[in-house]
């Protein structure tokens, strides 16, 4: 009978500190985190978290439409324990509603517990085959503000359920065991912030990997060759490329380039490079990266794993993937998780840090903060206080409402880096939010009236509720008009202003409402208009969630979107829903048949060309496209390219991403979308070095192109800007944009 990993969801909290503003705040050169290190972000718990509510909220996700009453024991890893005596993971038991006839310990040895966790499990599985053991590791990273080991802190928590004939991952028997007295890394019980002899330890953690690596195949004799992937305990990721050079090194095969270790490393990294070390989680982090991440079928497929714990013990052990375990992974929640969390700045990561519950036994109450749906509330009576929030704040966008008189909302505008027009016929596009912004400011006023000032349009009115659910009407006719081919779609709004009554009337009608007292709504976006860069995508989300919290409805995403969704069709006729997603989730997307798998935010110099407003619409190009080219092959070539360019952007690799950019802007001018004045613009700007394409439906007519993404070296900047000027073409310089919609 085999016995593993039957489910495995991994938590971090809502905050992020970007290495790059550590980096700022130090004075030290960001590479050294971002290359030195691997490492990109740092996630950072707010004052109302803690492991049990990092644990609960992992947990609960493992839970999903599992039957708890067969669970009969909770095994809880941990080494940022919160009491001396009682197991963290009762608290955990409680939130969860876990059957009382159970079994809970907490296990303590650094970051090896969870690995001690899952061996027990399997055995106590293996002798009661129809019960199941929930493990959760939950650690906070501490090591202290301005210390060298600040820039490897991080957080988060691992649920794994353990059964027999396991949906995930099969656990093998035979592993290789290491144990040696060391002070690598310790936490005396009166500090809460480590104690490290940073170079020391990541020596250790080698030896460590040579003598279990050497063990485990005394007792598998397996080889290098027999495992198709490798995870490591991940405390920083460049440790991590050294320990898998390391292995091949102990097994004579040749070092990888570094550009080859980073691809094949990656899957397994990325979720570790978004969070930081979370101890015991660290190494099933790295499990359900390379599960979500992995480019190919991992099926049947064999992992070792290297579990290190400082101080020290390290075991080398192995799983196999079972057949069907995308099923039974939680990739989209991992992906919204990590899409929606907030960068912090630097000054907030130092006041979430320097936050201390009282240490002598005073009651406090916790601020709230964006948490998902457990909080440590305080602490009464030396007892601390859990809260469960509501499924409906749980999934919403975290606004806080209370009694705000004037709420103000921003929501990014998007560049298509990639396949563009392909995902019209089912390929594949990627896709980041950027530093610009559609904003809506909103507050009550005493009539009831409501009055528009869209600073853009230099538009200013007012109308009644009443009013606006009749033209809402009127539009929603001309758009059934436009469906049934009657109208084009240019012909159902007939000024940029209609979208905006469109979304109040909307709105209004979704809340039935009458509206009381009436509001004012101001409206500002730095994201140009009609050029394929999200504008209306980014104004319909922030309009909608601004007037929701002004009205104290928490909306979930999905009816956000829904909403959202209705709003947009009046502008573009029918849309994938790829500007919405991107501009209510931030960050960088691989976008494919509606379904979207978050990517890091690229890095490069990123520049933006507005070659003005095409004369033709979105709908008028992709027609167009259609008849023309719609059953050709090219579009497998437009799939080839996207995949290259997403690999290169993932490895950092920015001759490879500027080549990808190029053969697109080659594809685009194959179908048509790309006019001859831009084609030339293009073509002088890659004599200087840069590579540039169209990043929107492009134009069949006219000389106005919309958006053009840029990338170009600092070297190269000055012959850049001197082409633009030649062409009267504004360049603006664009970075990722991972905030999604957005308190402002
Ligand atoms: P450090 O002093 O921050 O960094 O220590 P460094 O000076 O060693 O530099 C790191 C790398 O960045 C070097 O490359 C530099 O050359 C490079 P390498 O020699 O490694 O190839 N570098 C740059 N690269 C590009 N551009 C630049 C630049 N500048 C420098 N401008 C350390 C790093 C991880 C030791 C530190 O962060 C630390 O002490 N962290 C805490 C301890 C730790 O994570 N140890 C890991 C092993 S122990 C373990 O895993 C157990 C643990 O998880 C706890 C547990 O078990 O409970 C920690």
């Amino acid at each position: 009978m085999q016995v593993g990993i039957d489910r495995l969801s991994f938590y971090t909290s809502s905050f992020y500190l970007d290495l790059a503003d550590l980096a700022h705040a130090r004075g030290i050169d960001v590479n050294k985190f971002y290359v030195g290190l691997g490492q990109e972000k740092m996630a950072v718990p707010a004052p109302d978290e803690d492991i049990v509510t990092l644990a609960a909220n992992a947990a609960r996700q493992a839970l999903q439409g599992e039957d708890v009453s067969k669970i009969d024991t909770l095994l809880f890893a941990t080494e940022s324990g919160i009491d001396q005596s009682k197991a963290a993971g009762i608290y955990v038991k409680q939130l969860l509603g876990l059957p009382d006839r159970m079994r809970v310990i907490e296990l303590k040895q650094a970051c090896y517990s969870a690995t001690a966790a899952l061996q027990m499990g399997c055995q106590l599985v293996k002798a009661s085959p129809q019960n199941k053991v929930l493990i959760v590791a939950s650690d906070i990273s501490r090591y202290g503000l301005n210390t060298s080991g600040e820039s490897s802190q991080g957080c988060g928590a691992v649920a794994m359920l353990i059964t027999a004939n396991p949906r995930i991952l099969a656990i093998e028997p035979g592993a290789g065991l290491f144990t040696s007295d060391v002070m690598d890394f310790w936490r005396p019980n009166y500090r809460d912030e480590a104690l490290v002899e940073g170079h020391y330890s990541t020596e250790i953690y080698l030896e460590a990997l040579q003598k279990t690596w050497k063990d485990y195949q005394v007792q598998t004799s397996r080889s290098f060759e027999d495992h198709a992937y490798f995870c490591f305990h991940n405390p920083v990721p460049r440790l991590v490329e050294k320990a898998q050079q390391q292995l091949r090194e102990i097994n004579q095969l040749p070092g990888l380039e570094k550009i080859e270790l980073q691809r094949q490393m990656l899957p397994a990294l990325y979720y570790g490079k978004q969070s930081g070390n979370s101890y015991s989680a660290a190494l099933y982090v790295s499990l359900a990266s390379l599960l979500d991440q992995a480019p190919q079928n991992l099926s049947g497929q064999r992992i070792g794993f290297y579990s290190y714990g400082s101080g020290c013990v390290a075991e080398f052990f192995s799983g196999v993937v079972q057949a069907g375990y995308q099923q039974a992974i939680d990739n989209e929640f991992h992906a919204n998780m990590l899409q929606s969390r907030k960068r912090l700045s630097y000054e907030e990561y130092e006041r979430f840090y320097s936050y201390h519950l009282p240490q002598n036994g005073g009651e406090c109450k916790t601020p709230v903060h964006q948490t998902s749906l457990y909080r440590l509330a305080g602490i009464k009576e030396h007892k601390r206080q859990y809260e469960t929030l509501s499924e409906q704040a749980h999934t919403s966008i975290h606004v806080e409402m209370s009694n705000a008189e004037r709420i103000h909302v921003r929501s990014p505008g998007k560049l298509i880096l990639s396949g563009e027009h392909a995902v019209v016929y089912g390929r594949p596009a990627l896709a980041m939010a950027i530093n610009r912004y559609a904003e809506a400011i909103i507050q009550p006023q005493d009539s009831d009236q409501v009055s528009f000032n869209l600073l853009n349009l230099n538009y200013k009115d007012s109308f009644t509720i009443k009013t606006l659910r009749e033209v809402k009407h009127q539009l929603k006719d001309k758009y059934k008009a436009f469906l049934q081919g009657g109208l084009k779609i240019r012909d159902v709004l007939q000024a940029p202003f209609q979208l905006t009554h469109f979304a109040v009337g909307s709105w209004m009608e979704h809340m039935n409402a009458k509206l009381q007292p009436g509001m004012d709504i101001k409206t500002h976006s730095d994201i140009p208009v009609g050029c394929g860069m999200g504008s209306s995508a980014a104004s319909a989300l922030s309009l909608l969630q601004a007037m929701a919290a002004l009205q104290k409805v928490n909306l979930s995403k999905e009816q956000l979107f829904k909403l959202a969704l209705e709003v947009e069709e009046m502008q573009h006729g029918t849309t994938s829903g790829l500007d919405l997603h991107i501009s209510l989730h931030g960050g960088c997307v691989y976008f494919k048949q509606g379904m979207a798998e978050s990517r890091p935010v690229p890095k490069f110099n990123f520049y933006v060309v507005n070659t003005g407003t095409p004369s033709v619409s979105t709908g008028e190009c992709v027609s167009y496209v259609r008849q023309h080219h719609g059953t050709s092959p090219i579009w497998q070539t437009f799939e080839t390219v996207t995949h290259i360019f997403d690999k290169a952007m993932q490895a950092n690799d920015e001759i490879e991403v500027k080549a990808a950019i190029r053969d697109n802007h080659q594809l685009l001018t194959q179908i048509g979308v790309v006019p001859d004045k831009v084609q030339k613009f293009v073509a002088q700007l890659e004599e200087h070095g840069a590579a540039a394409k169209i990043c929107g439906a492009g134009a069949i007519a006219g000389d106005n192109a919309g958006a053009v993404l840029l990338l170009a070296d600092d070297a190269n900047i000055l012959s850049v800007e001197n082409i633009c000027k030649q062409y009267q073409y504004e360049l603006t310089r664009v970075e990722a944009e991972s905030r999604g919609l957005h308190l402002a």
